[in-house]
């Protein structure tokens, strides 16, 4: 199939509408607790908006889907599918956690959209199989939940803003809920001390196993698009329903090729950032890989595609346990939990 065709294919299945690229990147949550009393003040009015809004089915057309459906917060915002369910539909691609997205230039696997404001845009509005808002269902949700008066207008928004209100407000709540405190960033203030198994495994990561160099610190992502040998195989492009049966139709997912054209970005995909990795499998942009281990066994042998020209490592077993023991370093601790869906996690959870 010639490949301008079949990305377009692609990106018609993927629920795309046209999208713009506006220039700059998204405000970083970070430097909250740096701003004037009063501007936190409404920062955290909308942090708070953005919360209920995520989990509010009410903003979907039939009223079944929310952000929280798919990305849920007791399961560190991710679903633990393999790819994505929507309306009885699997999705083309793994949901990805809402952790790091504080850390990313660009969003989505292929990094389509620039900006959050764009993103969320995609599955809130755009996508034909997501939620289907539109600005009257909006702006009646936010009047009947008491929003409207109580947070937007008070903000600025007029009433036939709701549509921004809505997106901004979820903005602020997703950057609200980024990952700051894992053991590695207390190894770094010299607040605790890492093991020597994970120390270890820091010195592999930047050294020997050259994750690195695609997943540098401090935010464990380089921003770029990359190959990082998986399988090029055929899977589900294109999910639809046909008189009440849900076909599917097999393709070639070209990640970044498939929103810039030439052949220099086929297969690529935004190198995703490390912070949570315990918590978030299964791992890649296809769910194809169960396990740490399985990742870690993955680029031991030199990833699965002979066409991208990666090399083995040569790593011994207890080489793979330290770096698995150093990856885990990144997990928040505000997020771990023993036991996924326990009463204790959904309780801790209620708070993000
Ligand atoms: C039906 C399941 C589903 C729903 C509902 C959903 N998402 Fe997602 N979300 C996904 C999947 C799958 C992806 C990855 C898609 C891709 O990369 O092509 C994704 C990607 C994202 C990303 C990009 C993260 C990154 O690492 O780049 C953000 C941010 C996000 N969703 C936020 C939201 C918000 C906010 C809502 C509600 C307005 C929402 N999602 C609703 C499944 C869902
Ligand atoms: C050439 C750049 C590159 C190198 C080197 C690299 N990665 Fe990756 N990594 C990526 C990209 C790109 C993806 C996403 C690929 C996809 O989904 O198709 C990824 C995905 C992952 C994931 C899955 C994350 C998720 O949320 O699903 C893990 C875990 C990971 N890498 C760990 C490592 C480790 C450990 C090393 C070193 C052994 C390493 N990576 C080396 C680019 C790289």
């Amino acid at each position: 199939m010639n490949i301008v065709a079949g990305s377009y294919i692609a990106l018609l299945t993927m629920g795309l509408a046209f999208f713009s690229f506006p220039a700059g990147g998204i405000g970083s949550g970070r430097a909250e607790k740096d701003r004037p009393a009063a501007v936190l003040d409404t920062a955290s009015m909308l942090v708070e908006a953005g919360r209920l809004l995520f989990h509010a089915q009410e903003l979907s057309k039939d009223g079944e889907l929310a952000c929280g459906t798919c990305h849920i917060p007791a399961q560190h915002f991710q679903d633990g599918y393999q790819t994505g369910l929507a309306r009885f539909r699997k999705l083309i691609r793994n949901t990805p956690t809402l952790l790091n997205v504080n850390r990313y230039r660009s969003f989505f696997w292929d990094g389509r959209a620039t900006t959050l404001h764009d993103q969320i845009t995609e599955p809130l509005i755009k996508s034909q199989v997501e939620m289907m808002s539109n600005d009257s269902i909006m702006a009646s949700y936010v009047r009947s939940v008491g929003l409207l008066d109580s947070t937007a207008r008070r903000l600025g928004y007029a009433e036939q803003d709701a549509r921004e209100f809505v997106i901004g407000a979820l903005e602020r709540y997703l950057l609200s809920i980024a990952t700051e405190r894992t053991r590695y960033h207390d190894h770094l203030a010299g607040t605790a001390k890492l093991t020597a198994a994970e120390l270890r495994g820091l010195r592999l990561f930047n050294g020997k196993a050259q994750c690195g160099t695609c997943h540098p610190a401090p935010d464990f992502t380089d921003n770029l698009y990359q190959d990082n040998a998986l399988s090029r195989q055929r899977s589900i492009v294109e999910s639809y329903r046909e008189q009440g049966v849900v076909k599917t139709r097999l393709g070639m997912d070209y990640g970044r090729g498939n929103i810039v054209a030439g052949k220099r970005d086929l297969f690529r995909f935004r190198t995703p950032s490390l912070y949570n990795v315990e918590l978030t499998a299964p791992y890649m942009h296809n769910g194809s890989l169960a396990t740490l281990e399985a990742v870690i066994d993955f680029y031991d042998r030199g990833g699965d595609e002979p066409l991208a020209g990666a090399k083995p490592l040569d790593l011994t077993k207890a080489e793979k346990r330290d770096l698995i023991a150093f990856l885990k370093t990144l997990t928040d601790i505000r997020y771990a939990t023993p036991e996924k869906g326990s009463t204790e996690v959904r309780v801790q959870n209620s708070k993000f």
